[in-house]
């Protein structure tokens, strides 16, 4: 058997798909043959995931549909809400929203993935109900009550107003779904790969998404975002930025929100957000980590862009999210709520081919190696 290694299977195709695509040479993102740029101007989450989902932009009774299905769907169990109250308030959020993710497949029958109709409302549910358990556990934490969705309010107001008790300024909402936008797909990343693996052992949804959620996590894909902020804190102030960069290089150390497997240029959806940034603090006043953001972009630019290592998604959605108040330890959580879409339409599009995942290996050990009882080793 033909064995070419590549570690981390960089180069390897796992699947065929018609999700998503990226260009990482020119820096282009489409969801479904639609720019990311296009969907962050024209579309919304909701829509976007609807898009994801199905192959399609939803038509009118679609979209009126969905939308209603996902609103009615918003509300979790109350015993969901007694098992985030035991787990210990300072651990990490990923961790609660993946058991939380994890427990509640025990909830809805039909572990059937072969019913399609119960896969569209598991889809539903997952969609639904990702914000409700991440605001949930970030007032449980800190000894408040949940607070239950508003049907009424749309879907990023409605996580603001979950979050907050009150409803947000619009245009955090706004921007808000755009980073929602930004966050849903991204072709064959850490996360989705898990999620397929466990998809083609026909697992149920719910923990197909539960996997996912742990792959996210790590600093090398979605924890990245809070390194971040952390990284920009840490350097204060824009004078600061070259110094810092320098010695993190000097040192072997990575930049956090900078490099890609696939992009070898600006990823589209940092200029995007960095977009954001500007919009926001337009109207809310400006973020010392953005002028820290800029100063560590350009000196690291200098020195990275040449082995095409440039700012990458989890670069400015950190200064996003702090500057609307949310914890640092929110932001993979938040980035879940939304790669949701994605995770489940690889997994719907798994399904309709489905090969149980079994890689080969290349074994490096010994054989024949005789046992060597315990006396004498
Ligand atoms: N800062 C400094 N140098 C870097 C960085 C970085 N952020 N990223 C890559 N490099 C350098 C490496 O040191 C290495 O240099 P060398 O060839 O001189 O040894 C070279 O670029 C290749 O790096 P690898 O880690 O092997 O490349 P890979 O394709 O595996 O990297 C990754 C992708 C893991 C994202 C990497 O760029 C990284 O660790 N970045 C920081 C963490 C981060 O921001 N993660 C979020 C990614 S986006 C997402 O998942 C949502």
């Amino acid at each position: 058997m033909p064995h070419d290694f590549m570690p981390g299977l960089a180069g390897v195709p796992a699947a065929t798909s018609s999700i998503s695509d990226v260009d990482g040479q020119r820096g282009i993102l489409e969801y479904r043959g639609i720019r990311i740029e296009e969907l962050c101007t024209h579309s919304s989450y909701l829509e976007t995931a609807y898009l994801l989902l199905f192959g399609h932009l939803p038509a009118q009774a679609e979209f009126q549909q969905w939308t209603s299905d996902v609103t009615r769907h918003r509300r979790i169990k109350f015993r969901i809400i007694d098992l985030l109250k035991c787990l210990p308030e300072q651990g990490h959020p990923m961790d609660a929203l993946q058991a939380a993710v994890a427990a509640l497949g025990m909830f809805y029958p039909g572990r059937n993935v072969k019913d399609i109709e119960n896969n569209y409302w598991s889809a539903v549910r997952l969609v639904a109900k990702l914000p409700t358990i991440v605001a949930a556990w970030a007032r449980l934490r800190h000894g408040d009550a949940p607070i239950p969705p508003r049907d009424e309010l749309g879907f990023s107001e409605n996580f603001f107003y979950m979050l907050t008790e009150s409803v947000s300024h619009p245009l955090w909402a706004d921007i808000f779904d755009d980073c929602l936008i930004l966050h849903a797909e991204h072709t064959m990343n850490a996360s989705t790969f898990t999620g397929l693996v466990t998809a083609s052992t026909l697992a149920d949804p719910y923990t197909v998404v539960a996997s996912s959620i742990g792959a996210l996590k790590g600093p090398l894909h979605g924890g990245a975002n809070e390194e971040v902020v952390v990284m920009l804190k840490d350097i204060r102030t824009p004078d600061h930025a070259q110094s810092f960069v320098e010695d993190a290089l000097n040192n072997k150390k990575k930049l956090m929100g900078f490099g890609h497997r696939v992009y070898k240029v600006k990823d589209p959806r940092a200029t995007v957000l960095q977009g954001l940034c500007q919009r926001l603090f337009k109207e809310c006043g400006s973020s010392p980590l953005y002028q820290v953001a800029l100063e560590v972009e350009r000196a690291a630019g200098t020195l990275l862009n040449g082995k095409g290592i440039y700012p990458n998604v989890d670069f400015y959605s950190g200064i996003i999210y702090d500057k609307m108040g949310i914890d640092r330890d929110l932001f993979t959580p938040l980035f879940a709520m939304a790669r949701v879409s994605g995770w489940l339409a690889h997994w719907l599009e798994q399904l309709r081919e489905n090969k149980l995942f079994r890689p080969d290996q290349i074994y490096s050990g010994e054989h024949n190696r005789p046992y060597l009882p315990l006396e004498q080793r």
